[in-house]
């Protein structure tokens, strides 16, 4: 699509309204890109990275409130060493790259997951990031690192015991907004639009919690061929959908 395509498309998402506030994405199908091109499965992250970069930008341009991308899950750990260490050096590495442009962007970067497992280099790194974008006031990009959704809500469930233990908890107080503060995702909305790349129809321990009445939109594109168009493809679908949130 060419620029103008893109303008136009831009200004008929915006003149139709309710734009979804938070967008979360399952990112998949780097390995696959790569094995057909016959390049390594880390040249399949690499060219992931691009993605992101135009991905955050229509978000922003668009007005969106929070992107979510789940760009490293507990399971991922699994991985070969080498494929993991690829991963990690890309997140760092682009993280120090980008941070400027972002914070001229107005981005705030925040994290989801548990980063305290990670080395205390790399959990530095983010941290100045978080530091560094903290009182802006633009998109929210929410990094899910070494996230997993059974675990965020045992985890939850843990610092309930917890407060219910030491009497700073009633547990017949405890509602389904109340339980959400104990979530890693805290003070942030549930997600309006799901997105998951390359075909897959799986929501792989992803925001279990939050996603009970996101919009699912499932894309054949993999991640690395994904474009701001058809990001803007997944809103507009959602822009003309129904949501009855169990009504009639
Ligand atoms: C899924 O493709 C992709 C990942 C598990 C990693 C995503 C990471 C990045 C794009 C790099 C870092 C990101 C940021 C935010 C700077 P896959 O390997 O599962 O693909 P396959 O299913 O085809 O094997």
């Amino acid at each position: 699509m060419s620029k103008d395509g893109i303008a136009e498309f831009k200004e008929k998402i915006l003149k139709k309204g309710n734009l979804p506030t938070h967008i979360a994405i399952i990112m998949d199908g780097n390995g696959r890109w790569a094995k057909r091109r016959g390049l390594p499965r880390t040249a399949g992250h690499k060219a992931g990275v691009k993605a992101v970069k135009r991905v955050v930008k229509a978000a922003g341009d668009l007005g969106i409130s929070v992107l979510t991308l789940f760009t490293f899950s507990q399971e991922n750990w699994r991985r070969p060493k080498n494929e993991v260490s690829a991963i990690m050096k890309l997140l760092y590495e682009t993280t120090k790259r980008e941070i400027n442009e972002l914070d001229k962007n107005n981005v705030k970067l925040i994290t989801t997951g548990r980063i305290e497992e990670f080395s205390p280099r790399r959990r530095e790194i983010l941290q100045e990031a978080r530091e560094r974008t903290k009182n802006n006031t633009g998109l929210i990009l929410n990094l899910a690192l070494n996230y997993g959704g059974r675990t965020e809500i045992l985890d939850a469930v843990k610092k309930i015991a917890g407060d219910v233990k030491n009497k700073r908890l009633d547990p017949e107080e405890l509602s389904e907004e109340i339980f959400s503060h104990y979530l890693y995702t805290k003070g942030l909305p549930d997600p309006d639009l799901l997105i998951r790349t390359s075909g897959e129809m799986r929501i792989s321990n992803f925001l279990l919690w939050q996603t009970s009445y996101t919009e699912l939109y499932i894309t054949d594109v993999l991640w690395p061929n994904f474009s701001a168009k058809d990001f803007y493809e997944a809103i507009w679908d959602y822009q003309n959908r129904e949501r009855r949130f169990g009504r009639v």
